[in-house]
């Protein structure tokens, strides 16, 4: 990390105004510049920008920031870089200071020595028959054998740890990179044994981590490096650091698994990345915005595959990815359709990948049995939830199509579709909590992000937890699955992350609402450094309050205007006064 004072130079010296200038085209407007929104999209201008207080906020979407937090955004950077290119723009040198160099001699250090465990792997698999063969049987030839890194670790508890001891790493640190395991006994042992290898490389290409799979039909089929200060679940991307280097026209083609991710580059389909059986998240596809706009997910046909697709979607949509989906027929997973029947099959499925749309409209069709009334009401129904979220011209083209397919007519379905709209708009700044997931295509109220932040804070550290369980209670909480959480993080909190984490999922489990939150929560990145923390803890209390009182405000009004169809002055005078102690209230949040 930058020292404070690099922070506050490149934040005092960098004038939010000219940086959001490059990007955004705004207009003086009283204190304030005015512009339209860099995230979302809007026709009217919501998106004001304080140079008093240099900061910017979205009122059509909720995004807030400051400078460096601008360029992260639109830029699809990490906070160091963003700290780099605002240095340069003002031409200051950012000298590393002596503790960063530290850190970074230990993680260079950890990368040594995943890199000779690596080296070991590799050498060990020419070495075993069954092992060699096993690639070979599959259709993997020696240059892919190469370039992945592909090994093999011996049916034996203690080969990697005496090798790698003999060059001088200590146990501590092979503990720390998951390359051991002890066990409660307190002997220490290799984690992979008798397992190929698949070393994982994050998208500079250095090791982070691996993977190794079992030769038969053992369990667990493969067995990953744990968490650890370089393999950190979520961040990386198998396969990334191959195909940046090749030319990836801006578009890639996301698979499950690693032998997926390999088959198609020895196919010399070079554009593809694996997610390694887990959910997308938000921090990967920021990554993959880097060098991407376009996207192919090709996930497997089975139901645990299928709903990593509707995730990965969602994560994807939000960051207007262009998305295709493309299904592999027969059940296949991509690497066993591509060898049996070869790269220009494979690149003909890709053509035929369906849009988001179209894929999801597909999906609506399973099932259902078009002679059957009831299931064509159900149908449609359905359908016109998809469609709602098109714009107009877009969804004339489809709901002319889903007509046809249904035979009933394009107004009804229209109608449904405004009943739809109606009902959203009036939910959508309520409460979100009810739609499913993989359905919620409108933006998150500020508040939702407010609690699930504050909540993230009380997880990360037990100073931000003191702070915040002395500012806000649970009562103040508006989602009611965040109270329910608020209780279970402060309940817990004096255990260890991992074991209070584990306690937490098993509370939740049994409320779906709980579960999605917490795994909301989990997942949200909240980046410290760019914004401090206290000042963070402040922006989302203000942002529940705010609500809170926006609420009061509404129901007020709705009183005023019975009070004045009924003729009742005294009393709609009466509401008019607390009309506006409220609105001064909001002004002052
Ligand atoms: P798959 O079961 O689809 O495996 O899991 P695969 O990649 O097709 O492997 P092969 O072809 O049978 O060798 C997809 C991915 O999910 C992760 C792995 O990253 C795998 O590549 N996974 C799967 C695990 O981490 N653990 C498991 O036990 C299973
Ligand atoms: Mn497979």
């Amino acid at each position: 990390m930058f020292s404070e004072e690099v922070i506050q130079k490149v934040k005092e010296q960098n004038d939010i105004i000219d940086v959001v200038s490059d990007v955004v085209r705004l207009k003086h407007t009283g204190r304030n510049y005015i512009g339209v929104c860099p995230f979302h999209h809007e026709k009217t201008p919501s998106f004001t920008v304080s140079r008093d207080k240099q900061i910017y906020k979205c009122f059509g979407c909720g995004e807030a920031g400051n400078v460096i937090s601008f360029v992260m955004k639109t830029k699809n950077v990490t906070f160091p870089e963003a700290v780099k290119v605002l240095a340069e723009r003002i031409g200051i040198d950012i000298e590393e200071n002596n503790d960063k160099k530290i850190e970074r001699a230990k993680f260079d250090k950890m990368y040594n020595i995943n890199v000779e465990a690596a080296r070991f792997f590799y050498n060990n698999l020419r070495k075993d028959e069954k092992a060699y063969s096993y690639f070979k049987n599959r259709g993997i030839n020696d240059s892919t054998l190469k370039k992945f890194g592909i090994g093999f670790a011996f049916d034996g508890w203690h080969n990697l740890r005496n090798y790698l001891k003999a060059k001088g790493v200590k146990e501590e640190e092979l503990l720390n990179l998951g390359l051991v395991v002890k066990s409660p006994k307190g002997s220490i042992y290799d984690r992979f044994r008798n397992r190929v290898i698949f070393p994982v490389f994050d998208y500079n290409g250095k090791v982070i981590g691996f993977g190794g799979r079992v030769l038969d039909d053992s369990k667990p089929k493969y067995l990953n490096s744990p968490e650890t200060p370089l393999f950190r679940k979520g961040i990386h991307l198998y396969g990334l650091n191959f195909a940046i280097k090749t030319n990836m026209d801006r578009t890639v083609i996301i698979v499950e698994g690693y032998m997926d991710c390999i088959s198609l580059h020895q196919h010399g389909i070079t554009n593809v990345v694996a997610t390694l059986g887990t959910a997308l998240t938000e921090y990967q596809a920021k990554l993959l915005k880097r060098y991407v706009d376009k996207v192919i997910i090709s996930f497997d046909a089975d139901v645990a595959g299928q709903n990593a697709t509707l995730r990965g979607l969602e994560i994807l949509k939000k960051e207007n990815f262009d998305i295709k989906v493309l299904q592999v027929p027969q059940g296949k997973d991509p690497d066993e359709y591509i060898k049996a029947n070869g790269k220009e099959a494979f690149l003909k499925l890709v053509n035929n990948a369906l849009p988001l749309i179209d894929y999801r409209l597909k999906k609506a069709e399973d099932g259902i049995n078009f002679l059957n009334k009831e299931m064509i009401i159900k149908y449609v129904n359905n359908v016109a939830n998809i469609l709602a979220t098109l714009q107009p011209i877009e969804r004339e083209v489809y709901v002319k199509q889903v007509a046809q397919k249904a035979g009933v007519s394009e107004e009804s379905i229209l109608e449904t579709i405004r009943e739809i709209n109606k009902k959203t708009s009036k939910n959508e700044e309520k409460t979100n909590i009810n739609v499913d997931f993989g359905q919620k295509l409108y933006l998150e109220p500020a508040y939702v992000k407010g609690e699930r932040t504050l909540l993230k804070l009380m997880l990360k550290d037990k100073e931000f937890l003191k702070i915040i369980t002395n500012l806000i209670n649970r009562e103040d909480f508006i989602v009611e699955s965040h109270r329910t959480i608020y209780d279970l993080i402060v309940n817990y909190h004096h255990l260890p992350d991992d074991e209070r984490n584990s306690k937490i999922d098993t509370k939740c489990a049994e409320n779906s609402e709980c579960t999605k939150e917490w795994i909301n929560i989990q997942e949200l990145q909240v980046k410290l450094g760019e914004y401090d923390v206290e000042r963070m803890i402040h922006d989302c209390i203000r942002e529940i309050k705010k609500f809170k009182l926006e609420e009061s405000k509404k129901e007020i009004m709705s009183k005023i205007r019975i009070c004045e169809s009924k003729g009742l002055v005294e009393e709609s005078m009466d509401l008019a006064q607390q009309l506006i102690t409220i609105q001064k209230e909001i002004s002052n949040v």
